[in-house]
Formats: C-alpha cells, sequence, structure tokens
C-alpha cells in the first residue's frame, strides 16, 4: 500500500540528532525527501446504499484526489447509531457501503479504507476534544436543529456531540483536506475551531483541516423538490437517485423531474430543478453550462430529462456491476476491512498518544 505517512520534519530532527551523537558530518538527505504528500480525510454513514448526492458532492473527489495525495476514508457506523438503528440491518449496511466504495474506485494500493468502530482511537481522542468543545457552539449546528425534529423521540446526546465524533475523526490523522459536501461545511468549521483550541491551550498538536468543497455537485438537490438536499430520508423515493439503482429507474426518476413552467434550458435564479439538473449532467460530462444551453437549444425539457437520465445511467453502470461482484466476496471484503483498520490504528495511535502526553496523563 502506497501511502507514506512518514513526516519529513520527524526525518530532518533524527538526522540532526545522529549528527550529534556521532559527531559526524552526515550527507544531507534533505534534497533527498520529497515533498510530504498532503494528507485528505472523509467519512461517510452506511444509511443503506448512496445517493447520487453523495457520489457527487463525495466520493467522486475521494476517487480524483487518490492521484495525488494520501487518502484516508472511513465508513462511519458509529456516527450512524445517532440515529435508531436495527442492528443487524446496520452491520449489512456498513458492509454494502464498504464494497461500494471499492466498486466506486477507492484503491486500496493507494488509500486506506476502514470501519470506524474498528479504530478505537476514534472515540477516545472523541473525548478528549469534547473537553476542549463549548457547548454553546454544538448548539448552533443546523444538522443538529434539522435532526432533532426529524427525530424529536430521541434526541441522544450523541446527536448533539455528533460534530465532536467527526472533528476527532479528522484530527486523529491530522488530515491536511477534507472532502465533502457543502452541508458539512458547518461541522469542518468547528473542527478547526476545536483544533485551534486545543493546539492554543496545549501548543502545537494538530493540523488544522481545510474543506475541500468540488465546484459542480457539492449540493445535489432532490429531484422531487429542487429546493432542497437530495437525501435518501426523503419520503418521496423519485426525489433521489441511488448508484445502484438500474437504467430504467434512473430514467424514469430524471423523467419525473420536478422542474418549471418555462421552456428555456438555462441555468438562472428561480429555475431549481432545471439548475440542478444542468448541474448533474455537466458533473457527468465535464461540459459547461455554457456548453449545455448550446447543444440543448430549441430543445425541451422533456429531452434534456431523458439526456441527463442516460448520461447517469451509463456511468453508474459500472460501478453497479462491480459493486454486485463485491459485495457477495464476504471473505475478500473482511480481508480488506481487516488490514485497513489496522493501517488506520497505527497512523491514528501515534497522534493519540502525543495528545495524551499534552494533556499530561501518566503514559
Ligand atoms: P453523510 O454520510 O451524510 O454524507 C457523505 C458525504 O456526502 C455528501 N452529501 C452530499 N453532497 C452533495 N449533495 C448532496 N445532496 C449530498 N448529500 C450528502 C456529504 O456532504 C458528505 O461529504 N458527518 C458526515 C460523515 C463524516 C465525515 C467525517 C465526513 C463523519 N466523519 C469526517 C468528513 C470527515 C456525514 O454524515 O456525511
Amino acid at each position: 500500500m502506497g501511502v507514506d505517512l512518514s513526516l519529513d520534519k520527524e526525518k530532518l530532527e533524527s538526522q540532526d540528532n545522529l549528527k550529534n551523537k556521532v559527531g559526524l558530518e552526515l550527507p544531507n538527505i534533505q534534497e533527498d525527501i520529497p515533498p510530504r504528500k498532503k494528507l485528505i480525510f472523509s467519512g461517510i454513514q452506511p444509511s443503506g446504499t448512496f445517493t447520487l448526492g453523495n457520489y457527487l458532492g463525495a466520493i467522486i473527489n475521494w476517487n480524483k484526489l487518490q492521484d495525488d495525495y494520501n487518502c484516508i476514508y472511513c465508513v462511519v457506523d458509529m456516527h450512524a447509531i445517532t440515529v435508531k438503528q436495527e442492528p443487524a440491518k446496520l452491520r449489512q449496511n456498513t458492509l454494502d457501503a464498504y464494497a461500494l466504495l471499492l466498486a466506486c474506485g477507492i484503491d486500496l494500493e493507494r488509500s486506506i479504507l476502514f470501519i470506524q468502530s474498528h479504530v478505537k482511537t476514534h472515540a477516545e481522542l472523541s473525548w478528549i476534544l469534547s473537553c476542549s468543545t463549548q457547548y454553546g457552539e454544538l448548539g448552533r449546528m443546523t444538522q443538529f436543529k434539522d435532526k432533532s425534529q426529524k427525530h424529536a423521540d430521541d434526541i441522544n446526546a450523541g446527536l448533539f456531540t455528533y460534530p465532536i465524533l467527526m472533528a476527532a475523526d479528522i484530527l486523529a490523522y491530522n488530515a491536511d483536506l477534507v472532502p465533502v459536501g457543502i452541508d458539512q461545511k458547518q461541522h469542518l468549521e468547528l473542527a478547526r475551531n476545536v483544533a485551534e483550541r486545543f493546539n492554543g491551550r496545549y501548543g502545537k498538536t494538530f493540523t488544522v483541516p481545510d474543506p475541500y468543497i468540488g465546484e459542480v455537485g457539492s449540493k445535489v438537490m432532490s429531484l422531487q423538490e429542487p429546493t432542497t438536499k437530495m437525501s435518501k430520508s426523503d419520503k418521496n423515493a423519485n426525489g433521489f437517485v441511488l448508484i445502484i439503482d438500474d437504467k430504467d429507474t434512473i430514467i424514469r426518476k430524471f423523467k419525473r423531474a420536478v422542474t418549471d413552467s418555462e421552456s428555456e434550458i438555462v441555468f438562472r435564479e428561480g429555475k431549481d430543478g432545471i439548475n440542478n439538473l444542468m448541474t448533474i449532467y455537466s458533473a457527468f460530462t465535464g461540459q459547461s453550462f455554457e456548453q449545455i444551453v448550446n447543444d440543448f437549444n430549441g430543445k425541451g425539457y422533456g429531452d434534456f430529462k431523458i439526456a441527463v437520465g442516460e448520461v447517469v445511467a451509463d456511468k453508474l453502470f459500472p460501478i453497479r456491476e462491480k459493486y454486485l461482484q463485491l459485495v457477495s466476496d464476504k471473505e475478500y471484503l473482511r480481508e480488506c476491512y481487516t488490514e485497513n483498520a489496522v493501517k488506520a490504528l497505527n497512523v491514528s495511535q501515534r497522534v493519540l498518544s502525543k495528545v495524551y502526553r499534552k494533556v499530561g496523563f501518566v503514559s
């Protein structure tokens, strides 16, 4: 596995120590050390299969970033239990999510992909960070407000402290960049604040992470209610497209997409449905909005909806095939997630040990 997690600074410091000890002039290794690749971390909840929103907002970028960065990705099953879960279903959803991420192109030769509950450092760091997080800042989280309305019968403490666990996920690896959709931006700002507060109190410990939000697709909207985010919890199944939907289902959902009473295919304020379809089309084809406007000049919404559906279905088809093949190979999946949990633990344990020292725990 090619993830290089060595710290250049540490190598250089140990070179200096050696020099002092043996009194020798060592060759300067500084020139031989390639600049450290930045580290990417991101996570996704195993809430059944993923939507087109998850795919365009996050996974497509996770995939691309593997070329230039050290990437660590995680199926966040511990986050999932902040809302009620049926245990057998959660177990299945977690394995499905793992297989689906592999099918989407997460490459274990270049990246680490693990299941959150397998790596104990996340929960341990979360506790420490909770002592550097203010009650008031958690109360401002819009996702907490939304979710506590949706799950009014179970506003548990985990739902409230969820962003701390998310901060722990990221900070446990000293991630530089976090690819997410826009809906996670506020949580990321909290992670940055917590890191800065901890660093201010105990001395530089954590890298303050930056969000990585793609230009197109960072907020894919519901096909039925294009002013709200596409989400699998939508009661109307025509509002979201799943990555593993078959071609007929995808085209049917796009054909039924809500648009407006005009007929012009153009990206403009107030045309939420068309704007969303143009965004999806652009994300899959790489075409600019201008090109799309030219190509569909004189054509109706009906033609455009079918074109979007076809492009999406064709691009997702190989993922679906790969997923169906992987998900039945339980032994292979077990091997992958077990090995990757060990790798993730090794990296995050180093950071956690430093944190324990900094806060004054006896080692
Ligand atoms: P989750 O599981 O809700 O979503 C996973 C990723 O998909 C993005 N996303 C979308 N992007 C565009 N349009 C949409 N309609 C859409 N719906 C979802 C989300 O922004 C996210 O990037 N708390 C996180 C999971 C998490 C995490 C982390 C992320 C836990 N720890 C550490 C980053 C780093 C969540 O619930 O995402």
